[in-house]
C-alpha cells in the first residue's frame, strides 16, 4: 500500500506531506499518519517545528466522501468522532509548532485538520470552505468549535450552514489564515513555522475565548440564522443543525460543544438527506463518464468558439465562452439585433459588476472576447460554433448547410435547440459526426445544466470534447439520447400536464404552486411558466399539433392556450397565470384563472372537487418518476442518478429529496406502481405504467439498483 503521509525534515522543520490523490481526501490511514507524524516531530530533537501540507494540486479535500454511507449506526459514527476528535486534540497539544500550509482546497475536513494546527499560511488562489451541509452532514472534526473561535460566530454560521468556498483574502480577513504566502508555498510554510518556534509560541484555536465573548451579540446571530434559512434551505436539515452544534459550543464551551457536534453529527450522517445529497454528488462526477467511450478518446481543444443568434440564449451562451476565457465570435442576421444582444450582455455584466461579482477591468476583458459580426468571417478559424437561431426547423437546416461550408472540418457543430431533431440537423451540415447538441438552460450563463445531446452519428471525440468543454465553462454536462424534449423538457412535460389538469379538477393556482415550494422547488409550476413565457409552450404545441403529436400522453388542458391567445405570456406581459403590478416580480393571484379552470372543467364534464395538497404532490411526482422510468428504458438517460442531475441543475429541484428518480425510490417503487394503476383506473388510460417501473417493482428494486444502461447512439 502506498505511504499517504511523508515525513521528513528540512534543515529543522518537519515537513508532513498528506500524499492521497486526487484530493487527498482523509481516507483511513490518513489521519493516523498525520498523527503518528505530528507525533514523530514532537519526539524529533532535529525539528523545531512543523509544517502540514498536501502533496498534488491540492490541501486535503475533506473527509473521504465514500466512507460516510459505510457508517452502520449512530453508535459506530459516535466512536470514530470520538477518536477523531482526540486525534485532532493531540495535534493541537503539540508542544512544537505546527504550521500548516494551505494551497488548492481545503474543505471540510481538511480545513479542520488545518485549525488544529497551530497557525495556517496560504497560497494567493487557495480556497477554503466547510461544505458539508452540501452533504447533509455538519463538520465533524471540531469544525463547528474551532472556526467560530477563530473567525467569530456570524462568518462561522455563513460558512458552516452555506457551504460556500472562500478565497484565501478573506480567510484572511477573517482571521483562519494567518499569512498569504507569495511564491513558494513550503519555503514561506517554513520560515513562518521558525518564526514561531524561535517566539516559542503555539496558539490553540480551541482557546481562542474572544471572537465569542459576546453572548448577546451570538444568541442574535443565532436567530437570525434560524429565520433566513427557514426560506433559503427549502427543507433541508443540516443547516439549521450546524447552527445547534456552533451554538451549544459557544455556549457552553469546547468541551460540550464537541459532545454535541459529535451527537448531531451522528443523526445527520444517517439521514435521508445525506444519503440523497452524497449520491447526487457523486452522480455528478460519474455523469461524465460514459460508458463505451473509453478514457484515451481523443478531445478536441476549443480555443475558439462562435455563437449564431445574439437573443435570450445566444447572448448567454456567448457569456459563458467569454467568462471561461474563450474568445467568441457572436454572429447576428441584422445590426438591430446584434446591438439588442450585445446591449443585453453589457447590461448583465454591469449588474454583476454592481454586486461586486467582478471588477470593471475583468468586465472590460470578457466584453472584449465577445466579438460581435453579421457574417461568416472568421469561422474558419474557431474550434466549435453554437447555434442559437429561433427554433424553426428551416432556419435551423439553412444555418448547418452553411456551418458545413465555412467552418474546417474538425470543427464542432452544436445546436441549443429545445425540440428539434439532432440528426436531420447532422443531415444538412455534411458532417453529421461533428454535430451535436448543446442544451443550455435559461437563463444561460446563470443556469448549470447543460444537456448534451448525442445524435445518431455524434462521433466519440464529438462527444468526449463537449463533456470537457461543459467543465472548462463550468457546466455540469449530461450525456442524453435524441428524442422530443431530450430529458428535462420530456419530463417536465408530465409534470405541467399534472398541474394543469389539477388545476381543472379543482386545485388552485397558488395551492399547486404552494405544494410544489414547500416540497422545495424554487418555484412552483405555475410561477415557472411565468417566468420561462407562456409563448414558449404554446409555440411547441403548435407545432406538434400540426404534426399530431402531443407533448405529454393524455389529454392537454386548454387553459395555457386561452393564455396565451388573450396575450398573457407571464412575467413579460404583466400578466399570465397570475398577475404583475407595475414591474414586479411578486405574483398575485388572479381570479379569471379560476373562471378558465372552470370553464375547461365543464368542457371536459370534469366535476369540480377539493383538491388535496397530498394528491398535488403524488400526482406531478409519480407523473414525472413514471415518465422518468421510460426515459431509462428508452436509454435516453444513461442512469438515475443523470436524471437526477439534471432536475437538480437544469430546474433546481431540491438536492436534500435526490432528484426524481432517487425520491420515487425513497417512497418505493411498488408504492409508486400502485398509485400509477390507481390513477388509471380513476382517471384515464393515459397512465401508463412504464414497463421498467414494472419490472423493477416485481424484482423489489429501485431505479438505482438498475443496470446502467447505454444511450441509444
Ligand atoms: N472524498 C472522496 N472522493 C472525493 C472527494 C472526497 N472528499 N472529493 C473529491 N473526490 C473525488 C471525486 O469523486 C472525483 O473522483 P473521480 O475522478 O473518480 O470521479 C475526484 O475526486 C476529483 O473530483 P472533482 O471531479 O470534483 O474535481 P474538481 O477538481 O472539479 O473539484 C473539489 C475538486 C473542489 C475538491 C471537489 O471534488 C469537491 O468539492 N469535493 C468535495 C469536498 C467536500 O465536500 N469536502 C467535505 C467532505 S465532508 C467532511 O470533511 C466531514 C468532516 O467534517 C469530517
Ligand atoms: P430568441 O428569439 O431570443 O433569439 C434568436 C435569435 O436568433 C434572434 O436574435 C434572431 O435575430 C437570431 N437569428 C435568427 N436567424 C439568424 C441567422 N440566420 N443568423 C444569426 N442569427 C439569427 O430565441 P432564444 O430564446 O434565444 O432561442 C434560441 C434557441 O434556443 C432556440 O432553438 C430555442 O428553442 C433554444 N432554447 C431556448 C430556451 C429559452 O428558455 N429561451 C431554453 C433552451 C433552449
Amino acid at each position: 500500500m502506498p505511504e499517504l503521509v511523508h515525513y521528513t525534515v528540512h534543515d529543522d522543520v518537519a515537513i508532513i506531506t498528506v500524499d492521497n490523490p486526487p484530493v487527498n481526501a482523509l481516507s483511513p490511514g490518513v489521519p493516523e499518519g498525520i498523527d503518528a507524524a505530528v507525533a514523530r516531530a514532537a519526539a524529533d530533537p532535529a525539528a523545531r517545528a512543523a509544517v502540514l501540507i498536501g502533496a498534488g494540486h491540492t490541501f486535503i479535500a475533506g473527509a473521504d466522501i465514500k466512507v460516510f454511507g459505510t457508517i452502520p449506526s449512530r453508535e459506530v459514527s459516535i466512536e470514530r468522532s470520538h477518536r477523531i476528535h482526540a486525534l485532532l486534540r493531540r495535534i493541537e497539544d503539540c508542544p512544537k509548532p505546527i504550521v500548516c500550509a494551505i494551497h488548492g482546497t481545503a474543505l471540510g475536513g481538511g480545513l479542520e485538520f488545518a485549525m488544529a494546527c497551530h497557525y495556517r499560511v496560504a497560497a494567493p488562489d487557495a480556497r477554503i470552505g466547510q461544505p458539508e451541509v452540501l452533504l447533509g452532514i455538519i463538520p465533524g472534526a471540531g469544525g463547528t468549535q474551532r472556526l467560530p473561535r477563530l473567525c467569530g460566530v456570524a462568518t462561522a454560521v455563513e460558512l458552516c450552514t452555506q457551504g460556500q468556498h472562500i478565497a484565501a483574502q478573506r480567510a484572511l480577513a477573517e482571521g483562519i489564515v494567518d499569512e498569504i504566502i507569495e511564491g513558494d508555498l513550503l519555503a514561506g510554510a517554513i520560515a513562518f513555522a521558525r518564526s514561531r518556534a524561535a517566539a516559542g509560541e503555539t496558539r490553540k484555536s480551541r482557546e481562542l475565548g474572544a471572537n465569542i465573548a459576546d453572548r448577546a451579540l451570538a444568541a442574535a446571530t443565532f436567530d437570525a440564522a434560524r429565520l433566513a434559512l427557514r426560506k433559503s434551505a427549502r427543507g433541508a436539515h443540516a443547516p439549521f443543525a450546524a447552527v445547534d452544534a456552533i451554538e451549544a459550543g459557544v455556549l457552553r464551551g469546547f468541551d460540550a460543544g464537541s459532545a454535541a457536534e459529535i451527537e448531531i453529527f451522528a443523526d445527520c450522517v444517517l439521514s435521508e438527506e445525506s444519503r440523497n445529497l452524497i449520491r447526487l454528488f457523486f452522480a455528478e462526477r460519474e455523469a461524465a463518464k460514459i460508458p463505451g467511450l473509453p478514457k484515451d478518446t481523443p478531445v478536441g481543444d476549443i480555443r475558439s468558439a462562435a455563437v449564431v443568434g445574439a437573443g435570450t440564449m445566444g447572448g448567454g451562451i456567448a457569456m459563458n465562452y467569454a467568462n471561461a476565457g474563450i474568445p467568441v465570435l457572436l454572429k447576428e442576421a441584422d445590426q438591430a439585433a446584434l446591438d439588442r444582444g450585445l446591449a443585453t450582455i453589457r447590461k448583465n455584466y454591469e449588474i454583476s459588476a454592481a454586486k461586486g461579482k467582478l471588477t470593471l477591468e475583468q468586465m472590460q476583458r470578457v466584453l472584449s472576447l465577445i466579438r460581435p459580426t453579421l457574417t461568416y468571417d472568421g469561422f474558419d478559424r474557431v474550434d466549435i460554433v453554437v447555434e442559437a437561431v429561433f427554433e424553426n426547423f428551416d432556419l435551423k437546416k439553412s444555418v448547418f448547410a452553411d456551418l458545413g461550408r465555412v467552418t474546417r472540418p474538425d470543427c464542432i457543430l452544436a445546436s441549443n435547440t429545445s425540440t428539434l431533431d439532432i440528426d436531420q440537423l447532422a443531415q444538412s451540415s455534411g458532417r453529421p459526426a461533428n454535430v451535436i447538441g448543446h442544451h443550455f438552460f435559461s437563463p444561460a450563463n446563470v443556469m448549470k445544466l447543460m444537456e448534451v445531446v448525442r445524435g445518431r452519428a455524434s462521433s466519440p471525440r464529438t462527444i468526449a470534447t463537449s463533456l470537457k468543454l461543459a467543465k472548462k465553462l463550468n457546466k455540469v454536462g449530461v450525456l442524453v439520447g435524441n428524442c422530443f424534449g431530450f430529458v428535462a423538457n420530456r419530463m417536465l412535460a408530465y409534470y405541467l400536464r399534472e398541474a394543469h389538469l389539477l388545476l381543472e379538477e379543482g386545485a388552485g393556482v397558488p395551492q399547486i404552486d404552494q405544494v410544489m415550494t414547500a416540497f422545495g422547488m424554487p418555484v412552483g409550476p405555475f410561477g415557472m411558466q411565468d417566468i420561462a413565457g407562456i409563448d414558449v409552450g404554446a409555440r411547441i404545441r403548435q407545432y406538434l399539433r400540426s404534426t399530431g403529436k402531443t407533448r405529454a400522453e393524455g389529454p392537454e388542458s386548454p387553459v395555457p392556450d386561452w393564455l396565451y391567445e388573450m396575450g398573457r405570456y407571464g412575467q413579460k406581459t404583466g400578466a399570465g397565470w397570475y398577475r404583475y403590478e407595475s414591474g414586479s416580480r411578486a405574483p398575485i393571484p388572479d381570479p379569471l384563472i379560476e373562471e378558465l379552470a372552470e370553464r375547461a372543467a365543464g368542457e371536459r364534464g370534469i366535476i369540480r372537487r377539493t383538491v388535496s395538497d397530498d394528491e398535488i404532490l403524488s400526482r406531478i411526482m409519480v407523473a414525472l418518476a413514471n415518465e422518468g422510468a421510460n426515459v431509462l428504458d428508452e436509454r435516453i438517460a444513461i442512469r438515475p442518478g443523470d436524471i437526477d442531475v439534471i432536475y437538480a441543475y437544469g430546474f433546481g429541484y431540491p438536492r436534500h429529496r435526490g432528484g426524481p428518480m432517487a425520491y420515487a425510490d425513497s417512497l418505493g417503487l411498488p408504492h409508486v406502481l400502485a398509485k400509477v394503476k390507481k390513477y388509471r383506473a380513476r382517471l384515464g388510460d393515459h397512465w401508463q405504467p412504464a414497463p421498467l417501473l414494472e419490472r423493477l417493482a416485481a424484482a423489489g428494486k429501485g431505479f438505482y439498483d438498475a443496470a446502467t444502461a447505454a444511450t441509444a447512439g
